[in-house]
């Protein structure tokens, strides 16, 4: 009903505009004052923590896509092995997993078939599992060894938005926990995180203070019928992420690449006026990475893309090559997504919008997919 959407035009606005509150929930009661991860829901001993030899994360769509940027943060982090599957491929390949496989399945609804029978096999080779979930008692928590749950509220728009983003801190509360628990050399990074987390709550409100350039782009591109997304590093992700909700919205044709990969096929498909969105990583730390994209957004524009540049404040280098510029908060490389997905989000709400979509409800979609 209008009461419940408090005023806004669907659940998905009035969701998207939730994130800063559904961030800062999802980390409240878990770091104390001194930057110690305290995360009693982990009722996996941190003995059995310290004995794990690979990670092994299992989720589809969305939160499939929070899987893949938990694998750079916990490998970076605790330097465990991780790999991230699509729960529906994972069984089917006899994985190789055992007591020191540490199972991570990522689920909004907690109920999403796929997932689940993921889960058993790997509980039946002996595997842990902890689930990260969003609604309380449904089955994948229930049936997992623990559970860190996402604090975003419901979610009632068959698009996730708001639960993305709380997988997204709860993937770095668990590389982060598994850092302290097993003691890495990254133990002050580790410290530093955390402090640049607490913050990211209001830097995920400063991105929805900025929208309405990215509005008025998404309105003017209602008529297209291609869009590609960009992005290296976690950056990649990100752009999956951004042409799964244009798709599943819009109903256009859209794809995430990684930036490096153009040159080996996506980059044919370039012609004039072609929207591509790019997913910058910061200049600073990585330079190399961002020297990079900026070649990459180079070489798209010269074959007539029209470049719209997702980048952090005060990077001037992308300037020269882009079309339209979105400008996100300075954040550390790891954590860029929180504030990178948001206008993507924006952008293919209003896109869909603009095409006469129900954004609440697509066509052919379920909030939770319960068969295989
Ligand atoms: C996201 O916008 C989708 N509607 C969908 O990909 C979803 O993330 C996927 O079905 C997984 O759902 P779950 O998180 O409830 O398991």
């Amino acid at each position: 009903s209008a009461a419940e959407k408090c005023g806004y035009a669907s659940f998905m606005l009035k969701e998207i505009a939730e994130q800063p509150k559904a961030v800062a929930d999802t980390l409240l009661g878990r770091i104390d004052g001194s930057g110690t991860l305290s995360l009693d829901e982990v009722r996996i001993p941190p003995g059995v923590l310290r004995e794990v030899d690979k990670v092994v994360v299992v989720a589809c769509g969305t939160a499939f896509h929070a899987g893949l940027i938990a694998k750079y943060a916990i490998e970076h982090w605790t330097r465990i092995p991780c790999e991230v599957e699509l729960a529906s491929e994972f069984r089917y390949r006899d994985p190789i997993l055992d007591q020191q496989t540490l199972v991570v399945a990522i689920s909004q609804s907690g109920e999403t078939m796929d997932t689940l029978m993921a889960l058993r096999h790997a509980r039946e080779q002996g595997a842990r599992v902890l689930a990260i979930c969003n609604t309380n008692g449904s089955t994948i928590p229930r049936e997992s060894d623990a559970v860190l749950y996402t604090h975003a509220g419901p979610e009632v728009a068959v698009a996730s938005t708001k639960a993305f983003l709380t997988q997204l801190v709860a993937c770095y509360l668990v590389a982060l926990y598994l850092g302290q628990v097993r003691g890495t050399k990254y133990g002050d990074e580790i410290g530093d995180v955390v402090r640049d987390l607490s913050g990211i709550s209001g830097a995920v409100e400063r991105v929805l203070g900025t929208m309405d350039p990215v509005r008025e782009l998404a309105r003017s591109l209602a008529h297209k019928n291609t869009v590609l997304f960009l992005g290296r590093h976690v950056g990649h992700p990100v752009a999956l992420e951004g042409a799964l909700k244009l798709k599943e919205l819009a109903y256009m044709h859209a794809e995430g690449f990684a930036a490096g990969e153009l040159k080996h096929g996506p980059i044919a498909l370039i012609e004039e006026d072609l929207p591509v969105v790019v997913v910058v990583p910061s200049p600073r730390g990585r330079s190399v990475l961002h020297d990079k994209i900026v070649s990459n957004i180079q070489e798209i524009r010269a074959r007539g893309a029209r470049t719209i540049v997702i980048a952090e404040e005060g990077d001037e280098a992308v300037v020269p090559y882009a079309d339209h510029l979105v400008r996100i908060p300075v954040t550390p490389t790891l954590l860029q997504p929180l504030v990178a997905t948001v206008p993507l989000q924006v952008f293919a709400c209003e896109l869909a919008t603009a095409r006469g979509n129900e954004v609440d409800q697509p066509r052919n979609l379920a909030k939770s997919v319960t068969v295989e």
